[in-house]
This record gives C-alpha cells, sequence and structure tokens, in this order.
C-alpha cells in the first residue's frame, strides 16, 4: 500500500485569532474616539465567531448523516412482531420504500473496527480508503477454506475469462452512424485539431477486448503509415485516411498474444445456495453479516467467482459495475422488470475480494485513484503513463493490496443516494489485478447485486422469491450488533 494522502486541517487560523483578542483586556485605552466602537467590536467579534461555531456543528451534523446513511439504517422502519406490515399492494402499483441499505462507516484511513462474523472470533477490519469506501479483514477465509474453493473450482473445471476475439463493440458506432469528423471531433479532447496518442486510448484503450499502449499505436501508426509526416500527431486529414476498423484488422493481423488482452485469466462460477458445499454456504452467510445487507439481497447475487492467474496474468483496471443511467437495465433485474434499454450493466452494489492463496510474487489489487482529491478520466494517461495499465503502472497506483491467503477485501463500487439506496457509481473504485511475476494466483468475487432502481429490485425480489410478502420481509430483518468500534 503506499501513497495515502492524509488530509490536511485548514480550519485553524480564523479560530486560533480569537483567543489572542480575547485574551486582551477588552477596552484597552486606545487613542481616540475609538474607545466606545471597541467594546461593541468586541461584541460582534465574539457573536460573530459564536454564530460560526453553532453553524459548523449543524452542517457537520447533516453531513455525518447523509453522507452515511447509518444512523437511517440500523433500526430499520417498524417490522418488529407487535407492529406487521400492513399487506403491500399488488405489484403493479409502487413498492413503499422502506428498506435503507446500510453503509459501513470508513471513519478514516487506518481506522480498525472489530466484527464477529463467525462465533467466537472476532475480525479486524481496516479502513484502506474513504474514496472508494474500502476495507481489508485479514484470515477472513481461514486456511481450509481457501483449500476447498480452489479445489471445488478446479473439479468445476476453469474457462478462459476473455476469448482472444470479441465482437459487437462496432456496433453501437455504426447504429449512431458518425462520419470521421464527428469521431475526430470527438476523439480530440482539447479541440486542437490534432490527435495526440493519449486523445486516442482514452477513448479506445479496449478495442476487440485488445488493450493498446502508446507503443502498440506507434507500430500500428507505423503498420499502416497513418502519421504520414511522421509528428506523433493525426491531422483529420490522416485520420480520414483510416478507415473506422483500420486497428482491429492491424492487430488481428499481426497476432494478438494473451498478455495483450485486457484480462487473462481462468474462472468458474460456484453456486452456494442450499445443497451447496457447506464451505460455500458459509462464506455467503458471512458476507451477509460483513455487509450487514439483507439476506435475500445476498441470497439473489451472482454465485461465487473463482478466479485463477497464472505467471504473466493480469487484469487491467475496471470497474466491476457500469455507470446507471435512467435509461441502464441491471443484468440481475432486466428480465423481471420486461424493460428494453439501450444500456445494460450489473449493478454490483459491493465487491468482496478474496483472496485464496498468497501470491509469491505481483498480483496486487491496485486502485490506481482511490482517495485522488479529484477525478479526470483524462488525466489517467499522462506522458504516455496510462494509470489503468496494470502490467506495467501498477507502481503508480495510489494503492495497492497484497494478496494474502484468506484475506478480504471489500468495497462500495456505487456511492450512496443519501436516501438509504444505491445512488450514483463511484468513480474511485476503479481497480484492477497486477500482472503475477511469480507463482499462481488464486481470487474469489462475492458480487451483490442490487438495481439503484428500488421499484425494479423489490419486484424482482418479489417475483422470485415466490412467497407472500411478509415472508419476504421476515428475511430482510437487519443484523445488528455486529460491528464495534475498536
Ligand atoms: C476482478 C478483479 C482483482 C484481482 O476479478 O474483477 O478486479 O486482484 N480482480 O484479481
Ligand atoms: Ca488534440
Ligand atoms: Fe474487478
Amino acid at each position: 500500500m503506499s501513497n495515502q494522502k492524509e488530509a490536511g486541517d485548514t480550519t485553524t487560523s480564523s479560530s486560533s485569532s480569537a483567543p489572542s483578542r480575547l485574551g486582551r483586556p477588552p477596552c484597552e485605552p486606545l487613542p481616540g474616539p475609538k474607545t466606545s466602537v471597541c467594546s461593541r467590536s468586541y461584541f460582534v467579534v465574539v457573536m460573530v465567531f459564536f454564530h460560526v461555531y453553532i453553524i459548523n456543528v449543524i452542517a457537520l451534523l447533516f453531513y455525518v448523516h447523509y453522507s452515511s446513511g447509518q444512523e437511517d439504517a440500523r433500526p430499520g422502519p417498524p417490522r418488529d412482531k407487535q407492529n406487521p406490515q400492513p399487506p403491500r399492494p399488488p405489484s403493479k402499483a409502487p413498492l413503499p420504500r422502506d428498506i435503507f441499505l446500510p453503509r459501513i462507516e470508513g471513519i478514516r484511513v487506518g481506522h480498525v473496527q472489530k466484527v464477529s462474523l463467525v462465533p467466537g472470533k472476532v475480525h479486524e477490519m481496516r479502513t484502506l480508503s474513504l474514496k472508494p469506501l474500502l476495507f481489508e479483514i485479514p484470515g477472513f477465509l481461514s486456511e481450509d477454506e481457501c483449500r476447498i474453493v480452489m479445489q471445488l473450482a478446479q473439479l468445476k473445471g476453469l474457462m478462459e475469462s476473455q476469448l482472444m476475439v470479441q465482437d459487437g463493440q462496432e456496433e453501437l458506432a455504426k447504429e449512431l452512424d458518425l462520419s470521421p469528423v464527428e469521431i475526430f471531433n470527438l476523439l480530440d479532447i482539447n479541440q486542437d485539431g490534432q490527435l495526440q496518442l493519449h486523445e486516442i486510448l482514452t477513448h479506445s484503450r479496449v478495442r476487440d477486448g485488445i488493450w493498446l499502449t502508446p507503443e502498440n499505436l506507434q507500430e500500428i501508426y507505423a503498420g499502416l503509415n497513418a502519421d504520414k509526416d511522421g509528428n506523433g500527431l493525426l491531422s483529420l486529414e490522416e485520420f480520414r485516411l483510416l478507415s473506422g476498423d483500420a486497428f482491429q484488422r492491424f492487430l488481428l493481423q499481426q497476432g494478438v498474444k494473451r498478455s495483450q488482452l485486457v484480462r487473462n485469466s481462468r474462472h468458474t462460477w460456484l453456486y452456494q445456495g442450499k445443497g451447496a458445499h457447506q464451505v460455500l454456504q458459509d462464506i455467503k452467510i458471512r458476507v451477509t453479516r460483513l455487509t450487514r445487507l439483507p439476506t435475500t439481497l445476498v441470497d439473489l447475487s451472482e454465485p461465487l467467482q473463482v478466479v485463477r492467474y497464472e505467471k504473466g496474468g493480469h487484469y487491467h483496471a475496471h470497474h466491476d459495475s457500469g455507470p446507471f443511467y435512467p435509461e441502464t437495465a441491471c443484468t440481475h433485474t432486466r428480465l423481471a422488470a420486461n424493460a428494453s434499454t439501450p444500456f445494460e450493466t450489473s449493478c454490483r452494489y459491493i465487491t468482496v475480494l478474496f483472496y485464496l492463496n498468497s501470491v509469491e510474487g505481483g498480483g496486487e489489487t491496485a486502485f490506481p485513484v482511490a482517495d485522488n482529491r479529484t477525478f479526470d478520466e483524462v488525466s489517467l494517461i499522462q506522458n504516455d503513463v496510462d494509470l489503468m495499465d496494470t502490467r506495467r503502472n501498477c507502481d503508480k497506483s495510489n494503492l495497492r493490496v497484497k494478496p494474502t491467503k484468506g484475506k478480504a477485501v471489500f468495497w462500495y463500487n456505487y456511492l450512496s443516494d443519501g436516501k438509504g439506496w444505491v445512488g450514483e457509481q463511484d468513480e474511485y473504485a476503479l481497480h484492477g489485478g497486477c500482472v503475477v511475476t511469480h507463482g499462481t494466483k488464486w481470487v474469489a468475487n462475492k458480487w451483490i447485486n442490487i438495481d439503484p432502481d428500488y421499484q425494479r429490485q423489490a419486484r424482482y425480489e418479489q417475483l422470485v422469491s415466490n412467497r407472500p410478502d411478509d415472508e419476504v420481509d421476515e428475511d430482510l430483518t437487519w443484523n445488528s450488533d455486529i460491528h464495534q468500534e475498536l
């Protein structure tokens, strides 16, 4: 881990001047007629400080309340037996928003909370960053559990995480039917009439699943004789001469190595429901306790994904789940919502990542912009250094987590909406797996899927749970008293 920035305390300067004034007798005889003004101004200064102080305290209370959502979450709305919920309306009417998602508070980087996840054992959970809200829990899985998960995955068989050639990425561009000039203007971020290497890479780092580096791009220019004047930039004229799929065709002709893909690993999925191996069910229960989310939400989430990287394997920086617009459907609720929308994403509210072995060399999980002051997609590539490239630039990431057997890290891929539900994507949650330099690396992912559209999530739950409404509610009871402050 490196480079965690501490927030500087800049609030002291104005208040520190107050005591020195207060220390002086309020109405020292001063020359001239100012004496009478003196006591009044003294009073005004005191009152101003007093008001500013009160306003600060109120603002702070509001901030804590809304940023954590925790207050809302803990006791939850009345759902106890003495005070049962009225029966829910039939599924077409809007379902009342009576669920508030808890979010664990990070407090500050390095803060440690004790959590009790398994009987007779206390785990320590350390805050690694606030943007994204990211924690690590050493020893979350026992050695035996790690071994069993790896064996089960091997028994089931792992498949390549990414096939060599993908298609379909050009469809959107074709549908939009953009002219070369329109594409050029879209790419020309600084609007100087030339395409710099980083401008092309910011938009087109991934072509057909192939990861482009600045050097690849230069090779392509040379191979296609694209940069006719050899200045390293593409003018509109030079750009016009390139056909839309010239890059891909050139790359495919050259032959693509696995190391040139976005991701070079193998994976499989392990079901965790009834009848699954006890270890898999135990892990799911532990994740529910850790995240404090309703059991139903965790039960209805994706199975456990087990990933194996060989030496040389990597996963370039990515988001586990995409941004959310009104036109976005979630993969898990899509059928229930019966919606035809142009965008789809997996709506993974939380990622819990488990390290199943300690890697001999490399293989860290990198968070290139964790706790950065600002996020700017364009500045992810600077001076031809691409922070998203985990084969080359992991050492420049703000935060790196070392893979240690049994450790879990978890983070929120979305912010809170301030009302106890899922809000916008957290852009700082960008992360990737650094190249493995020695040995192999095994990890598992538990993703918790929640639709940012509450109605769609609630309808989906109703539909798949196949239980009367109040029974579903029974399942949505909150686990409390799991997290204690250290
Ligand atoms: C993933 C992922 C990180 C790692 O599988 O989505 O980001 O360290 N993995 O393997
Ligand atoms: Ca430019
Ligand atoms: Fe990921």
